[in-house]
């Protein structure tokens, strides 16, 4: 979900971080702490992603409030939201959010557990978005399959 960024990619927000897992994988990668931003719904979560990440912006606040809180011209969108398992108007709110906050070339990535596109094929008609398939992660368990979503 990192792939490719580092310390001068630019601003990165993360959907639905959880523990932080991914949230750790960004900083390995070079992001400094300034340049991520977090939305997580869960407060116990925010509790502790507070407790653990020093100088990550944090909000306690749904992704697709993202555009009112988030200056436009993000890099990257890194989503680890169960987007396939959410009703279709949030769905389409959330990825509408994150592209209302990215750059003109900036990328959204999602993974995936299953064989079907995580963003259904209606969200990108009617977003205008592009796919590039990722690597399918076996290591992973269960194994899992990242894409990257972008402005056709
Ligand atoms: C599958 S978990 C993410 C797991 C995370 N990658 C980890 O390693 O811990 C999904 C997270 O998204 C949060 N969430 C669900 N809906 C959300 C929304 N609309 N906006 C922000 N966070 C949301 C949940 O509270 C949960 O922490």
């Amino acid at each position: 979900m990192s792939q490719g960024l580092g310390p001068t990619s630019g601003r990165v927000v993360e959907f639905g971080p959880g523990t932080g897992a991914l949230t750790r994988g960004i900083l390995a990668a070079g992001v400094a702490p300034a340049d991520i931003t977090l939305f997580e719904m869960s407060p116990d979560f925010v509790t502790h992603l507070r407790q653990t990440l020093p100088g990550v912006t944090i909000h306690s606040a749904a992704a697709q409030l993202a555009p009112n809180l988030v200056p436009k011209g993000v890099a990257r969108v890194i989503s680890g939201l169960p987007l396939l398992s959410m009703p279709s108007g949030l769905r389409h709110a959330i990825v509408k959010a994150g592209f209302d906050i990215l750059a003109p070339d900036g990328v959204f990535s999602q993974f995936t557990y299953g064989p079907n596109l995580p963003i259904s094929p209606d969200v990108m008609a009617d977003l205008g978005l592009s796919v590039r398939k990722g690597p399918k992660v076996w290591l992973n368990l269960p194994p899992a399959r990242v894409y990257h979503f972008y402005r056709a």
